[in-house]
């Protein structure tokens, strides 16, 4: 009998509760022990993980959030940390890991993997920035919340006829703002990939105006170089030469804690049961994800050294539906 364990880390996503519910049963389908580890790579080294059994993920489908916790690890990031953690599966007869999270989460199993244990990836983030799955766990959950906010937003801001800025999360990535410009009809779309001249964004807010919009709204991810803060800043610097105000909504975690869709839910268990499967099969040291709607394995140093990049279609999409 196989004893493997499941962990979540890094930013939590809505969907990683149906992953840990898809590798628990998938793994008791199997016969396998299935042992939980609280709070990421922080509970492996800690030693804090127990057996879960079918009845213990019952429920947990349709709950945002990780019922297992995570956590943001630094003393993982040493190799004493990792040896900690070897010495804990290997204390507790462990011979399979598998890792739900985004890039931070796989670089940690790509160094367990690298250290000659069999990990297998489960991709989730809901910033999209993970190479190896077109789409990750919680992406759409989070763009739905920043949808909802923004289609909100936009009636306040056309009784007014006011210009409204939203930054939605994503450090390094545009996907979701791009997404939620697009998808929210925003006027300008600003992402850390390109960089914005904050003249060139007043222009078209006013130029949304003089359209006979009643309304301008820019959606800016949180990464980019100006951002909700810089841009705040900016226009309450030349509001006199600009000639209007510029209102700041930032969407922060509220985006992270949104009760998990459909979309969700189903990419979450067909992933974290091909996990289970591919570890049946004797595959590990890779990523489990979606590519062109299959499920599809990619390794983890394929992953771990490789940068996802926007669609420029979309792009380009955004600038001419804004008109
Ligand atoms: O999980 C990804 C993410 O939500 C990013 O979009 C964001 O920059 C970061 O996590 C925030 O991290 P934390 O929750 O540790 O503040």
């Amino acid at each position: 009998m196989r004893h493997i364990a499941v962990l979540t880390s890094g930013g939590d996503a809505p969907g990683m509760n149906a992953a840990i519910r898809a590798v628990v049963r998938t793994g008791l389908e199997q016969g396998w022990e299935v042992l939980g580890i609280r709070r990421g790579y922080a509970g492996l080294i800690a030693g804090n993980l127990d057996p879960m059994s079918a009845r213990d993920v019952g429920g947990i489908i349709q709950l945002g959030g990780t019922v297992l916790g995570s956590a943001r690890c630094e003393e993982f990031k040493t190799v004493e940390g990792r040896q900690q953690a070897l010495r804990v599966l290997d204390e507790r007869g462990v011979d399979g890991l598998v890792v739900i999270g985004g890039n931070g989460s796989q670089t940690g199993a790509h160094a367990l993997s690298e250290m000659g244990f069999p990990v297998i990836g489960v991709a989730s983030t809901i910033d999209n920035d993970l190479y190896g799955s077109g789409i990750t766990i919680g992406v759409d959950t989070a763009l739905n919340v920043a949808l909802e906010a923004i289609d909100r937003l936009k009636v306040t801001a056309s009784s007014h006829h006011r210009a409204f800025l939203v930054e939605v999360m994503g450090r390094e990535c545009g996907y979701l703002a791009l997404m939620a410009g697009i998808a929210g009809g925003a006027e300008v779309t600003i992402i850390p990939e390109v960089e914005a001249d904050p003249e060139a964004v007043a222009v078209e807010l006013r130029a949304a105006y003089e359209r006979g919009k009643p309304h301008a709204l820019a959606v800016v991810a949180e990464g980019s170089r100006y951002n909700a803060e810089g841009l705040a800043g900016y226009f309450k610097k030349h509001r006199e030469r600009l000639g209007f105000d510029l209102r700041v909504t930032v969407l922060g975690h509220v985006q992270r804690g949104g009760t998990p869709g459909a979309f969700d839910r189903l990419l979450a268990s067909r992933l974290g049961a091909a996990a289970v499967e591919r570890l049946a099969q004797g595959e590990h040291g890779v990523l489990v994800g979606l590519i062109r709607d299959e499920i599809a394995t990619t390794p983890l140093d394929v992953v771990v050294t490789n940068k996802k990049s926007l669609n420029p279609q979309m792009l380009a999409l955004a600038h001419v539906l804004a008109k």
